[in-house]
This record gives structure tokens, sequence and C-alpha cells, in this order.
């Protein structure tokens, strides 16, 4: 099935028309500037013209969004406008675009997209998906189900939020070479071990990418590897969450 799939992070609003049954793209991946101010009124116009440019009309749009979600709502709001609290993101982008709209939470869709088409395909046991971008998101998975809102990146660790020590943007506002980041992000990694012990921990967002430029740094006994769907891991999560809820809606 074709749905498109839509990755609203701090930086970038970015889109592609998703084949659900094989998690490739069918279009371009476009993205466009999330807006500086960025409320649900701004967000919901760039969505707009996002759809417009895919010539998407009237089908069903899976949406990950930057934030705690609970039935279409956001319920929190790090690294995206805190007017967003409360506001319900399906009604606000399914009322902007004409077409009905599921969202959850961004790492929970990119990490689906690992765990179904990507380096978590096959794997049981308890699976931690961590994307690395503004802030540090967290996907949980137990024998393939997603524990959905973890919300890692905002365990308290070092005397700070740990997205705020450890994330992609921390790494550039404190200026971390990769080892002084690399060793950040291991000291992460060994409280997510001594909490969780995953079987297995897959990291997204940019930076995983550069991976070879940190993983000696690395020193935890847990199986860390990259996801390997990279940036459009988001996209095609959302889709296949959407897709998967609209079915599961027609069944009952
Ligand atoms: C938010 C999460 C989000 C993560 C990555 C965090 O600040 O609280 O909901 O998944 O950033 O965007």
């Amino acid at each position: 099935m074709k749905v498109l799939g839509i990755d609203i992070g701090a930086s970038g609003v970015k889109g592609a028309i998703v084949d659900t049954e094989t998690g490739t793209l069918l279009s371009e991946r476009l993205r466009l500037e999330t807006p500086a101010k960025s409320t649900p009124g701004a967000v919901a116009k760039t969505v707009k013209e996002l759809t417009g440019l895919l010539r998407w009309k009237d089908g069903v749009i899976g949406v990950g969004f930057p934030a705690i979600v609970k039935r279409g709502t956001a319920l929190s709001a790090a690294n995206i406008d805190k007017s967003w609290i409360g506001a319900s993101i399906t009604d606000e982008l399914s009322r902007s675009t004409n077409c009905p709209v599921i969202a959850l939470n961004d790492a929970d869709a990119a990490g689906i997209a690992a765990m179904e088409f990507g380096g978590g395909k096959g794997e049981d046991g308890v699976v931690m998906f961590l994307t690395i971008g503004s802030g540090i998101g967290s996907a949980l998975f137990y024998d393939g189900e997603l524990v959905p809102n973890t919300e890692l990146g905002h365990l308290h660790f070092a005397g700070m939020v740990a997205e705020h020590y450890a994330s992609n943007n921390a790494r550039k506002k404190f200026d971390l070479s990769w080892e002084e980041w690399g060793t950040r992000f291991n000291n992460y990694l060994k409280h997510i071990d001594r909490l969780f012990t995953p079987d297995l921990v897959l990291l997204g967002g940019g930076v995983s990418k550069k991976y070879e430029k940190y993983e000696q740094y690395f020193n935890v006994k847990m199986n860390v590897r990259p996801a390997e769907l990279k940036n459009d891991a988001g996209i095609i999560g959302a889709a296949f969450y959407a897709q998967k809820k609209m079915q599961r809606r027609k069944f009952k």
C-alpha cells in the first residue's frame, strides 16, 4: 500500500511516499525547513506545502512527531514550540492537508522501520533503538513489540538531562571532538545497559552514519550497531505504522 510518511524534526520536515510492504520510497524524499517558530499553525502549513509538492491527495499520512504522542495528541515539546503541548497533531494536520493523519513519536516511528526493514529485522528479546539528533529519542521493543513513548533521552544523567549531555546538538554546542562525544555517549550507553540490559542497541539519526568516527570509544558489553536505514527511517516507520493502524480500524 502507498502511504505518505512525514518526519517532523527540530530542523526539518521530511517526507516521501512509501511502499509499506517493502519499506521503500516511491517518490523523492523532500525536506522543508521547520519554521523558526514551530507552532501548530506554522508546522501545519509546512506539512501542507510538503503534501502538495508530493501531489498527495486524500490518502493516509503517517506522521512522526518529536514529542510524547498519545492518541494523536502531543504531551511534551522538548525540541518543538511549547504551544504543541495538549494540541492534537492529527486534527491540526488533517485539517491543513484534508487527509486522514495518524501520528506517533518520531523515535518510535524510526525504531519500527529499523525492526521491520533495517538492522533490527528478526531480532527478539529487548531491543533498544536510540536516535541521535537535536535530542535523543528512544524506542523500546520486546520480542518485536513496541513499548511506546519511552523518552530515554530525558533520563537525568551526569547532572543533566541525558540529551543535553550526549545528543548531536550537545556535541556541536560544547564543540566536542569525536573522542569526547563518543566517551560521553558511551557513558550514557552504560547507564542504559544498567537499567535495561538490552540484547541489542540500534543507533539511528544523522550521526549514526559516522559510526566509524566514534565506535572505538564504546566499551559497553551489550551489542551496539547502527540501524542502517539512516535518514529515511522516520518517514518509512511513520507510513508503515499508519497503514497498520488504518487496517486495524477497518476490521474493528
Ligand atoms: C523528545 C522525544 C523525541 C526526541 C527525538 C526528545 O527531546 O522528547 O519525544 O523522540 O527528542 O526527536
